[in-house]
């Protein structure tokens, strides 16, 4: 039986009903990308107020790795629901705050003395990250890269690259903030080797520096392994390798953004591990806790403990029910293994992709790693113009056959894959059967 069920057109009357509603009610700086009004979601299926039952290969954009509604999380939540819903950490501590910082001290790579503390975003995750490399370092200037994304808040959106809609007349942004290009090996115009990264080697990242900032001024540099919102492009191993090596030298503090990478999207549970990275501290939030708002810094004791009491925190931070989902989440991260999961439907994934690009003469990039998988589309595959209209007619006539599809990228030309790990290979095949329907359709208009 097909996992796919169209009662009406998509959106039907009662989600359109509801984006009536919305209009009047919230304001258009929030839009809704699909129009629909879901009443229901369970493992890789969502449920509209029309009965209309599709697949969903966003995942909430990238929050529920291990599915909607997985039946462990469920309860865990009811279970905590029945004790108490908060007390404030700095108040009251209670037990899961601290289960779940030892499990991610212990779970995130490195063997070196660590320290986690929860937040509620990964805007906010990344604002704390900054405020503790400052501190730690007594310096001021942070290092970030072209094409990157890190967040809403006002130094989330100077850390971050594409200017609409997330930066246009919202500033004046948070100073000492610089940006540097990122490895984005399809669009280098850099004049290296074939099949090397131009950027990798130290000398280059001191020049990148030299008309920049002071390196030995730079409290941290943040970087997304694999961009997210920037496109879905690996950093190549060596760039990685080059970095760090940098940060080390200049005693420079190193934050992996992971928040969308983690939990075994990458088909690691990090995608740090794949760089054999030891990030000085590391960003989560996303499929952390499934949904329930928790993000988190983990990290160097030595620095996480450089800052006063009462200098880090927050009313809500670490809220008793979004810990208790996310132990659950991790303990079905490990008993359903979870990141082998990841980067096996990676792999059936980017087998479909790369077939289509034999087709479909729009693709012009296939890439990712694990299970972050995306195809870049372009109008030329000399030119290698963005096809940003394009890709929005594969994502509506995707919908109209029961898929929810993802884009992203600095040109809107990217369509990435963000489906919970958990979803049956039968769904996930449907799911990609209809993805070439819509790539089919989108192109022969
Ligand atoms: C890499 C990365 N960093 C930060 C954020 C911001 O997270 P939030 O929307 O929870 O503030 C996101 C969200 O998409 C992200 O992908």
């Amino acid at each position: 039986m097909p996992a796919i069920k169209l009662a009406t057109v998509i959106p039907g009357p009662a989600s359109r009903a509801l984006a009536a509603r919305k209009e009047q009610a919230v304001p258009r700086g929030i839009p809704s990308s699909t129009g629909l009004a879901v009443i229901h979601a369970e493992g890789a299926l969502v449920t509209d107020a029309d009965g209309n039952r599709l697949i969903d290969f966003g995942g909430g954009i990238g929050v529920v790795n291990t599915g909607h509604r997985h039946p462990a999380v469920v309860e865990a939540v009811r279970a905590q629901l029945d004790h108490f819903t908060h007390t404030c950490f700095t108040v009251a501590s209670y037990e899961p705050y601290v289960a779940l910082a030892e499990r991610l001290n212990a779970i995130t790579p490195g063997t070196h003395a660590k320290r986690t503390f929860f937040v509620n975003t990964g805007a906010e995750a990344v604002e704390n990250a900054v405020k503790v490399a400052r501190y730690a370092t007594g310096r001021t200037a942070i290092v970030c890269f072209e094409h990157a994304f890190h967040g809403r808040t006002n130094l989330g959106m100077a850390l971050t690259a594409k200017v609409m809609p997330y930066k246009k007349g919202f500033g004046p942004f948070a100073p000492e903030v610089y940006r540097i290009p990122f490895p984005y090996c399809y669009r280098c115009s850099a004049p290296g080797d074939k099949g090397a990264c131009c950027l990798a080697n130290e000398s280059a990242l001191e020049r990148a520096f030299v008309g920049l900032v002071d390196p030995d001024s730079v409290a941290a540099i943040i970087i997304e392994l694999q961009l997210g919102e920037g496109g879905f492009v690996p950093a190549p191993l060596e760039y990685v390798r080059a970095l760090a090596a940098f940060a080390k030298a200049h005693g420079i503090v190193l934050i992996a953004d992971e928040i969308q990478t983690g939990f075994g999207r990458t088909g690691n549970l990090f995608a740090s591990e794949h760089y054999g990275l030891v990030p000085d501290l590391l960003v989560t939030a996303k499929s952390l806790a499934a949904g329930l708002p928790l993000a988190a810094v983990t990290g160097r004791a030595d620095l996480l403990d450089a800052v006063h009491p009462g200098g880090l925190g927050g009313t809500y931070g670490g809220n008793p029910l979004a810990c208790a989902a996310a132990l659950a989440v991790l303990d079905v991260m490990e008993k359903e293994k979870i990141s082998a999961r990841g980067e096996r439907i990676g792999g059936l994934i980017r087998e479909q992709f790369c077939g289509w690009a034999n087709q479909f003469s729009c693709i012009g990039d296939v890439r990712g790693l694990g299970a972050m998988v995306a195809m870049e589309l372009v109008t030329d595959r000399k030119t290698k113009e963005p096809a940003k209209s394009l890709t929005g007619r594969v994502q509506s006539e995707a919908l109209k056959r029961g898929l929810i599809l993802l884009s992203a990228g600095t040109y809107g030309n990217v369509l990435r894959i963000l489906v919970p790990l958990t979803i049956e290979d039968e769904v996930l095949a449907e799911g990609l059967a209809v993805m070439e329907q819509a790539l089919t359709a989108a192109t022969q208009v």
